[in-house]
This record gives C-alpha cells, structure tokens and sequence, in this order.
C-alpha cells in the first residue's frame, strides 16, 4: 500500500456524520468516535476509525502530513445548499431603510431589492463577478464550507445569466471549493418585462433553459422563486417543467414570504428540495416528507428579513421530513455566509439541538444538491473534506454564537485554512 497523504490523529471526537442522510429521530445521532484518527489519499478517505485501529491499517512516509488534532473536534466540512453569492454591489442602503421599518416586500415593489442587484451585476464584467465570487469562497473556506451550490439570477437576460453562470464555472476552476451551480432566471421579472410578463416566461421556457443546458457544466439544477407577486404556482410548474425535461434536477424558492403553494408544488414535481418554507403548511410539509424533497431551512434570512417567523424545523421533523440547513447568502435577505452561524440561529430559532442541526449542516445539506455519495460525512470513499475546530465538541458550535470556532479546513485532503490563513493554491 502507498503511505496516506493525510493523517488527521488526536482528535476529541471524531464526527462522522457516518450512514446517509437523517430523518427523524436519527438526525440526533452524529455518529460519533471519542478519539477517532481519519487517513486521506489522492483526496479522498481511505480510512476512518479508532485511532489505534486507523494507524494500524495505514502507511505513512515522508510526504505524509500529520495534522494532530490535539484534543479539538474534527467533523465533515460544512455543505451549504443555497447561496446566490455570485452578484455585484451591495444593499447597505434597503438595509438601513429595513432598520427603519420599511419591509423587503415594499422595497421590492419600488424597484429597489433583487431588482436593484441586477442593475448592478448587469453592469459587471464576468471578470469582475469572478474576482468578488473567489473573494467570497475565501470567506466561505474560512467558516468551514467545503461544498456550496449557488445559483444565478441576477442577470435575468439570456446573455446576463449565461455571463453569470460562466462567472460561476469559472470561480469555480479556480478554488479549492466543491461548487454546485444553478440556473435561476426565474428570480425575478425583469423591468423590461414587467407589463407582459408571460414573455419572459415564454424566455425562459423557450430560449434560457435550453440555452444554459446546452452549455457543458453551466447548471445541474434550476430554480423558481414561487412567490405572491413574482412567479406563481402554474408559471413555476411551466418552468419547472421544462427544466425537468432538459435535465435539470429542480428546486423551488416555496412559501418564503406567503403560503402561496411552491412547497407542494415541490411535492408534485419531485423536487430534489423546497427552500425556505416559513408559511409552507403542515400539509405541504407532509407532501415533501412523502416525496422525498428536502426542506432546507434558512434561518439567516428569517434573522435578517426581522418582521418574518422561522421555518417550523421541529414539525418538518415530526413529519418525517429531511430537514437541511443552507446560509441563503445574498446581498439583500440575508448578507451572512458563515454556516456556523446558521447553526446557532438553528438552535435558537428553530429549535435544533447542536447534532441536529450539524447533521442538517453536512449529510443533509449534501441529499438537497445530490452531492450525498461525495461529501457531507467522513466515511471512506468520501472527498477528504474535514473542518478542525478550536473546540473539544461539536456542541461548542452554536455555543460561540459560530464566532473563532473553525480553527483548520482541509478540502479533498488538502489543508486550505490554517489557524485564519486561506492558500487556494
Ligand atoms: O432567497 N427569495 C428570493 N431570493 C433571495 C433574496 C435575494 C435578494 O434579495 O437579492 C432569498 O431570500
Ligand atoms: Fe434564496
């Protein structure tokens, strides 16, 4: 056998996120080893395990890097399944107009909120969105995301969201992190669209989807933001589709900020997840449980948007649903990324214990962007994609309110952040 190019020893607890994806009772179980040792070669796990029993299985040589854990808690890099971190500008301003108690849906009817960030990713170059999305991947590195979907939407134009998905793919060759792309012309209406908006499905249908699935390694999913005064239930299921019909996996933005039916729509079209779901119904959260689709929570945008209730985690649950966790990561309803963080409102919010909401962090978080049979646990086989805290527990995490607590990542098997510092190279 060749000697490992990674051994990760003296760990407090190793935890592994181990048997697949979690509903139900078995969301509380982290699969944890006290003391395990993992070992990596050519970027992936070759073994997992007692430490004595890891060190007596494997070789190592002089190219072998040791990393000693030295007491602290070693757990599978953090999945986030939904981000639309690729845009231009900021939203500062509609944030101190929140502050002062206008809501996102008022400054969405003026023209300002998605609107006001496809004025300004329109303006952007490719080469500009690259730079701020490799940017914004440090950052993600940092805070112990080793995997994150993120989607378009911002161009809202063939050529715009052709230029934003090539932005993606292009960040994408260039970091060190798993990036899983999704097309979503179907964020918004477009202002040139706005007085004959079924043109602009039309578009989407007719022209951007099979333009973006003609194009190697542009989207895996697609997305609709099925929502009162955006797209509703029959145009999203049009759309959806024919996205399925191209080959697409589908995932629906579904009763964010009414219950309008996107998460049984979900349902219906076998989504692969519904997101948000803070007035999805316990019916509509029943259907998602039967279908299979994932319920990813986002509890950063509930914190951020102020005036809206949190998703109802601990009935998906009850349900039998697979309940995920995602940042939402996006210039106006919640500008966090940190999935630490995220944590910690799951905890406080939405009533998750520690274990529940990190496996809702990592295997689940994985099921809703089909990436489950590659990362999300530390079993052999799996990318080497592992976060060292700078605690003894994975129960610290929401404890430090998810400040200081990522101490080192290493991304397929390959050390990115050390004590604070990314190397992307
Ligand atoms: O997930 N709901 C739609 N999209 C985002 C918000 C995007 C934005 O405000 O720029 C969301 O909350
Ligand atoms: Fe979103």
């Amino acid at each position: 056998m060749r000697p490992v190019d990674l051994l990760i020893v003296g760990a407090g607890e190793l935890v592994t996120m181990a048997g697949g994806p979690r509903r139900g009772e078995r969301m509380k179980d982290a699969a944890v080893i006290p003391g395990g040792a993992l070992a990596a070669r050519d970027g992936r796990i070759v073994a997992v395990g007692p430490e004595d029993e890891v060190l007596r299985t494997v070789e190592t040589g002089p190219d072998t890097r040791v990393i000693d854990a030295r007491g602290r808690a070693v757990i599978p890099g953090f999945v986030d399944p939904h981000t639309h971190l690729c845009f231009a500008g900021d939203r500062a301003e509609e944030f101190a107009l929140r502050l002062g108690g206008a809501t996102y849906q008022e400054i969405a009817a003026r023209g300002g909120g998605i609107l006001e960030t496809v004025r300004a990713t329109r303006a952007a170059s490719q080469a500009e969105l690259v730079e701020l999305g490799l940017a914004r991947l440090d950052q993600l590195a940092l805070n112990g995301t080793t995997t994150v979907e993120v989607k378009s939407g911002y161009g809202l134009s063939l050529a715009d969201e052709l230029k934003q998905l090539r932005a993606i793919r292009a960040m994408a060759r260039r970091h060190p992190l798993t990036v899983v792309p999704t097309f979503m012309g179907a964020h918004e209406v477009p202002p040139e669209y706005r007085s004959r908006r079924e043109a602009y499905v039309d578009l989407l249908v007719e022209e951007m989807l099979p333009a973006v699935a003609a194009e190697p390694g542009l989207a895996r999913f697609a997305d609709v933001f099925t929502e009162a005064g955006v797209f509703s239930v029959a145009e999203s299921r049009r759309i959806l589709e024919r996205a399925k019909a191209l080959g697409f996996g589908v995932k629906v933005h579904a009763d964010e900020l009414s219950d309008l039916g996107g998460a049984a729509l979900a349902a219906e079209l076998g989504a692969i997840s519904a997101e948000h779901l803070l007035h999805a119904s316990d019916e509509a959260l029943a259907r998602l449980a039967e279908a299979g689709t994932v319920a990813v929570c986002l509890p950063g945008t509930s914190f951020c948007l102020m005036n809206a209730p949190y998703a109802r985690a601990r009935r998906m649950i009850e349900l039998g649903c697979t309940v995920a966790l995602g940042s939402d990561y996006n210039p106006g309803s919640c500008p966090a990324y940190a999935m630490p963080f995220i944590i910690t409102l799951a905890c406080m919010h939405l009533g998750l214990n520690p274990s529940e909401a990190l496996a809702a962090a990592t295997i689940n978080a994985a099921a809703a962007i089909g990436m489950e049979a590659e990362v999300g646990s530390l079993e052999v086989g799996k990318l080497a994609d592992v976060v060292i805290l700078s605690t003894p527990t994975h129960w610290h995490i929401p404890y430090h309110m998810g400040m200081g607590v990522v101490a080192k990542v290493v991304k397929r098997g390959r050390l990115i952040v050390d004590e604070g510092k990314v190397r992307r190279r």
